[in-house]
């Protein structure tokens, strides 16, 4: 399958890295509004380079486009792709609305071509363990689980730090944790949040409930940017009825209740750097859903469209202190 990335910036970078151990993929192109990148990359992986996605469609024709570029361009770049009757993989957020999310989701189906979304915690070892834990109950059921997502460093000028360009943490960060709540558990029945956005001082953060009415647990997500040199910090801590698993400085430990705690073995993808595990995982899966050998990917369109309905709801909630049912 031939593809193109466009935007290789910092995940461009990661996806780049990832290419070569996805089976079946042909790297065409590398794009980026600043060519001299595009061209770097494109040198190291021995394919043409762009500095627009116009001007690449005009040369190429890829089977699918691996969309990087940052968020506020995601729905008009994959939509221009879609409608040329190309796959998408589009990085997270899917979109900063949902009507554009449905709009995404509706021209693809028209098109008969397939949208991914980069909710690349799916993938990531340590939320698969999280998740196989809730779900085969090895420590009884859960009681509460919260999950924190933090970051200080925005190089100054950068468009995360303009709001006029970016929906800031709860679009940016947050929604990962959002997202591995869907996955977890599917819609709330409401959410409660509290938040601040100063992009003066780069402060923005936000703090939500996910209400379950009737399930018996409790679940929590704290994200949050300010101006610092706290390097990215992610995690989350999980109480069941007989042990709790915490997943701190990239390291999941499972403290059983009265035995020594132990740190969880993680799966591992031979030959497959650790760090990229999670980006090669989500695009392997985009490559076999596009050739037919597997039916839906860990990622559906709608569970992501899912995602944005959510954080469009917790800021609703930040916004008017209110309660908001979903
Ligand atoms: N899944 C994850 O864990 C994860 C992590 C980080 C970022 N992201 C997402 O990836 C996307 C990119 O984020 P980033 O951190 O790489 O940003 P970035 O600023 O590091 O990189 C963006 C790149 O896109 C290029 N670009 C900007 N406008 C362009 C255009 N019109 N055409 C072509 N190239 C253009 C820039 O030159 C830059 O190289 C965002 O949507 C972000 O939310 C996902």
């Amino acid at each position: 399958m031939k593809i193109t990335l466009v935007g290789a910036g910092g995940m461009g970078a990661n996806h780049i890295q990832a290419f070569p151990y996805v089976k079946g993929l042909e790297v065409m192109a590398i794009v980026d509004a600043n060519l001299e990148i595009a061209q770097r990359y494109a040198k190291q992986m021995n394919c043409r380079a762009y500095h627009s996605l116009d001007e690449m469609l005009e040369h190429e024709q890829p089977d699918a486009v691996d969309i990087c570029v940052p968020s506020f361009l995601h729905t008009d770049y994959a939509l221009k792709c879609i409608d040329r009757g190309l796959h998408v993989f589009c990085e997270k957020p899917m979109a900063h609305t949902c009507r554009e999310a449905d709009e995404m989701i509706a021209r693809a189906a028209h098109s008969g071509v397939k949208l991914m979304v980069g909710q690349v915690l799916r993938y990531w070892p340590e939320y698969r363990f999280l998740k196989a834990c809730i779900d085969d109950q090895r420590y009884g059921k859960l009681c509460y689980l919260s999950l924190t997502r933090q970051y200080g460093m925005h190089p100054e000028g950068s468009w995360y730090l303009n709001p006029d360009l970016c929906k800031m943490v709860c679009y940016e960060m947050h929604i990962h944790d959002t997202d591995m709540v869907n996955y977890l558990f599917g819609l709330p029945d409401a959410v409660d949040s509290v938040g601040s956005e100063r992009p003066e001082i780069h402060m923005s953060y936000i703090n939500t409930h996910y209400l379950y009415h009737g399930k018996g647990f409790a679940v929590s997500a704290l994200g949050g940017w300010n101006d610092s040199t706290l390097p990215w910090a992610g995690g989350y801590l999980a109480a069941f009825e007989h042990g709790t698993l915490e997943y701190k400085n990239g390291v999941v430990t499972c403290y059983p209740s009265r035995t020594e705690p132990f740190t969880a073995q993680l799966e591992t993808l031979e030959g497959v750097p650790s760090e990229i595990v999670g980006v090669y995982q989500e695009l392997t899966e985009f490559v076999d859903w596009i050739a037919g050998r597997i039916e839906k990917t860990a990622v559906t369109p709608q569970s992501a469209r899912n995602t944005i309905f959510m954080v469009e709801k917790e800021c609703e909630s930040v916004r008017t202190g209110q309660r908001i049912a979903l």
